[in-house]
């Protein structure tokens, strides 16, 4: 249950030093760190999916069951027009979902342009400890999905189809326009303007896993595929470095491989923050002015518990809990 709250804008921290000082790299993690467990996800509308994440860690449980219920809240929110059920369809009204999974060991699943599943995420983790594979896309995602017991649904709600049948009086393709597809989202009735949710969670022993689902972009083309699904461009853990997830316009995401970048910054020495940063600035300088109207952002976790982020705009938000299970929630610093 959400007790008690803190907004802060535009800050960040680094706590937990000392423990991280002490911790020899590559050893077990005794739990001494005060700001474990953690769980940090996009957007501030998720501290609901970390209040359900955090039911798990505060027991002691695993990183990679607290991010798989965590993101289950907003994939069965029909209010979230981003994700899961409720989520906006394709140019041709079908609901298609990505999601992903990866744990402390490296092992991830991942299912691509699924429809008619509830919680994509579940049939990722699936794919990752049934298959020997790592990602399943579209009908055949769907045919596991039914093999392993999930429920074929209806995932378009009557007020994700009313806004698709709005957009189709004009249909115009216009889908690298996030900001205006958030806004047309705002405007039906979302409270908040937010977009896919990333999750990274540390738990008492100290291992990561994080959880990356989303409905993809508005109105796009069957078949299109963003970068949440993934491993390496919508989110990357690494039990010796940290994790980072993005949100935001995948195909941008795609190109820098930005979660595995992010991560990789922080392997070189960058703190969370700094590593977020790094990668939209890479990013910005790559794709220079063609970035007009597009938002990105990236949050990450240190295996030391320290969190960053950063978007290439201002408007995102993140929100978590660690240690005293307090929720934070906060704007991310921005480039442009
Ligand atoms: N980041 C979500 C997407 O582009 O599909």
């Amino acid at each position: 249950m959400i007790n008690r709250r803190k907004f802060i804008k535009g800050a960040f921290f680094t706590t937990g030093a000392l423990w991280a000082a002490s911790r020899v790299k590559g050893a077990s993690i005794s739990g001494a760190n005060p700001q474990l467990p953690l769980v940090i996800s996009t957007w501030a509308p998720n501290v609901k999916a970390n209040a359900a994440a955090w039911e798990i860690l505060s027991k002691g449980g695993k990183a990679l069951d607290a991010v798989e219920k965590g993101v289950m809240v907003p994939e069965a929110d029909p209010e979230d027009t981003s994700v899961g059920y409720g989520g906006l369809p394709d140019r041709d009204g079908r609901v298609t979902l990505d999601a992903c999974i990866m744990d402390e060991q490296g092992n991830c699943g991942s299912v691509m342009c699924l429809e008619h599943i509830m919680h994509p995420i579940s049939v990722a983790r699936q794919v990752m400890e049934k298959t020997p594979h790592v990602v399943l896309v579209g009908d055949g995602a769907l045919q596991f999905a039914l093999a392993n017991g999930f429920k074929k649904e209806n995932l378009l709600t009557a007020n994700a189809e009313k806004i698709w049948k709005e957009w189709l009086k004009e249909s115009k393709y216009d889908p690298m326009d996030t900001i205006k597809h958030m806004k047309t989202k705002r405007g039906a009735g979302t409270k908040d303007n937010h977009d896919t949710i990333g999750m990274l969670a540390i738990d008492k022993s100290g291992n990561i896993s994080g959880a990356c689902t989303t409905s993809g972009m508005a109105f796009k083309m069957h078949g299109r595929v963003g970068d949440s699904p993934i491993i390496g461009a919508g989110l990357y853990v690494d039990n010796e470095v940290g994790a980072a997830t993005a949100t935001g316009v995948g195909e941008e995401v795609i190109r820098i491989c930005g979660a595995h970048t992010v991560v990789e910054a922080m392997r070189y020495g960058k703190s969370p923050k700094e590593a977020c940063k790094l990668a939209v600035e890479r990013m910005n300088k790559l794709r220079k002015n063609k970035l007009e109207d597009k938002q990105i952002g990236f949050i990450a976790v240190s295996i030391t518990g320290e969190i960053g982020a950063y978007a290439l705009r201002e408007g995102f938000t993140y929100t978590y809990r660690l240690g005293d299970g307090v929720d934070v929630i906060k704007s991310a610093d921005f480039l442009i």
